[in-house]
């Protein structure tokens, strides 16, 4: 088994040497470390292996809180694909990216006045309402423009799926969407028909993210099919579309096991299929919402080793110039990464034909017990200074849930393809990073009263 890296990956023995057809030594020499790289070829094809699997019939959406950058938006928009956004932030980045707006999907479980209204000027396709106060909110938009806004409902459909319980949300008690073992679902939907201000397209659910069977997803499906006939018997209405959300998950490591797309879209839309036809209903048109599993497999992380510390009868450490902000999720789920080494071997000079091994744990740079990339990874023996690690499938959720902890300013990120690679983002400086610091006025032993005013 290989590990994880996106298909353009080009191996010396074991050592990462090139992505998109550019050397790795290149891209750190470059742009730096710790670097993102992502995959032109591993993206586009992702992209169109989804739109292969569900067919012409289904819409299918980029969720960009996967990772939400310009240059990125502006690839799947060219593909063809919708984006669906949660924030004002991700909403200006789709513009930014001149996004055609009738493809964009609009989420959030507390989504401000100002977004829903900023949502409903740009003329976004989809907004999906998450609670009765949001659904009075947009209905008085759409009856003062005297236009009614599109909406989908969000229902918990009450699926628990097998993942991690931070990123699990279709089960009943959690704060998305409208639960439909309470009755909630079917109240909110008839409530949303009699308004005037929304135009009522359909439902929305989506039960996790990295969820690796299908199960969980088909008996959503079917839950949402069951709840659009009673819909339907209730209200004599036939809602038009069912969007299913995301979640599949991905290969972190080489013994990772995960369902494939085309497995994915045969099961979720038999799924419907099946349903609709026992509720006697016309088909619906389905969206589905990949993130992970569209930017996760493209992406990969090259960072720097500083320090190697041997631990007898403990461990050998391998310090990086990164970590846990770049890459939260080890450190908040427990989440296991493949690293390699990577580009020229510096701190020995050996060879890949001569590099004997050794077990190491590769931590991060930051003020946490818990900042470590991966425990247990086979690295070469005369690990050292200067030498470049590469961390696979860091493309979704990595720079998305980047921080500045520790006041490290954030890595810059690249994209290749056929022998180039084209900056996404720029590196921050510790100048970014101090830029909204307001120093007290009059130094550090002026005291004034408090005042309201800003
Ligand atoms: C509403 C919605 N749709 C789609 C997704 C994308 O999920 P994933 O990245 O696991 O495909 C999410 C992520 O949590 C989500 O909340």
């Amino acid at each position: 088994m290989t590990p994880p890296f996106p298909r353009t990956a080009v191996f010396d023995g074991p050592r990462l040497a090139a992505v998109g057809g550019v050397a790795v030594d290149e891209l750190a020499a470059a742009w730096g470390t710790p670097l993102y790289v992502l995959d032109r070829r591993e993206l586009v094809a992702r992209m169109r292996a989804y739109r292969r699997a569900f067919g012409d019939d289904v819409t299918v959406v980029y969720a960009a809180k996967a990772l939400c950058v310009v240059g990125l938006l502006q690839l799947v928009a060219a593909d063809g694909l919708g984006v669906d956004v949660t924030s004002a932030g991700e909403l200006r980045t789709a513009e930014r990216a001149g996004f055609p707006m009738a493809r964009v999907v609009f989420h959030g479980n507390n989504k401000s006045h100002g977004e829903l209204a900023d949502a409903v000027r740009l003329g976004v396709g989809r907004i999906v309402v998450d609670s009765l106060a949001e659904l009075e909110r947009v209905a008085a938009l759409g009856e003062r423009r005297g236009d009614p806004v599109a909406v989908l409902l969000r229902v918990t459909p009450g699926i628990a799926a097998s993942t991690h319980e931070f990123i699990a949300t279709g089960h009943d008690d959690v704060k998305f969407g409208f639960p439909l073992s309470t009755g909630m679902a079917l109240d909110a939907v008839a409530a949303a028909l009699g308004r005037p201000g929304v135009d009522v397209r359909g439902l929305h659910c989506h039960i996790g993210s990295q969820i690796t069977a299908t199960g969980g997803f088909e008996a959503a499906a079917a839950a949402l099919c069951r709840l659009r006939a009673d819909v339907h018997a209730c209200c004599a209405t036939i809602l038009d579309e069912l969007n299913l959300g995301g979640g599949l998950g991905i290969a972190y490591t080489r013994d990772d096991e995960v369902v494939s797309i085309d497995d994915y879209a045969r099961g979720l839309l038999g799924a419907v299929r099946a349903q609709t036809a026992a509720d006697g209903l016309p088909a619906a048109r389905v969206t589905v919402e990949p993130g992970r599993s569209l930017v996760g497999p493209a992406g990969l992380t090259l960072y720097t080793v500083g320090t190697v510390k041997h631990e007898p009868g403990l461990r050998t450490w391998a310090s990086v110039d990164g970590g846990m902000s770049d890459n939260l999720r080890p450190a908040l789920y427990g989440a296991r990464y493949e690293v390699v080494a990577a580009g020229a071997a510096r701190a020995s000079g050996a060879t890949a034909a001569t590099a004997a091994t050794r077990r190491y744990a590769v931590a991060g740079k930051h003020c946490e017990t818990g900042d470590v990339v991966a425990t247990d990874v086979e690295l070469p023996d005369e690990l050292g200074e200067g030498d470049l690690l590469a961390v696979a499938a860091t493309g979704a959720y990595g720079y998305a849930m980047a921080s500045n902890y520790n006041r490290v300013p954030r890595p810059a990120m690249v994209i290749v393809g056929d022998g180039h690679a084209d900056l996404l983002v720029r590196r921050e400086t510790v100048d970014d990073v101090l830029s909204h610091d307001v120093a007290l006025p009059g130094g550090p032993a002026a005291s004034r009263p408090y005042t309201a005013r800003p």
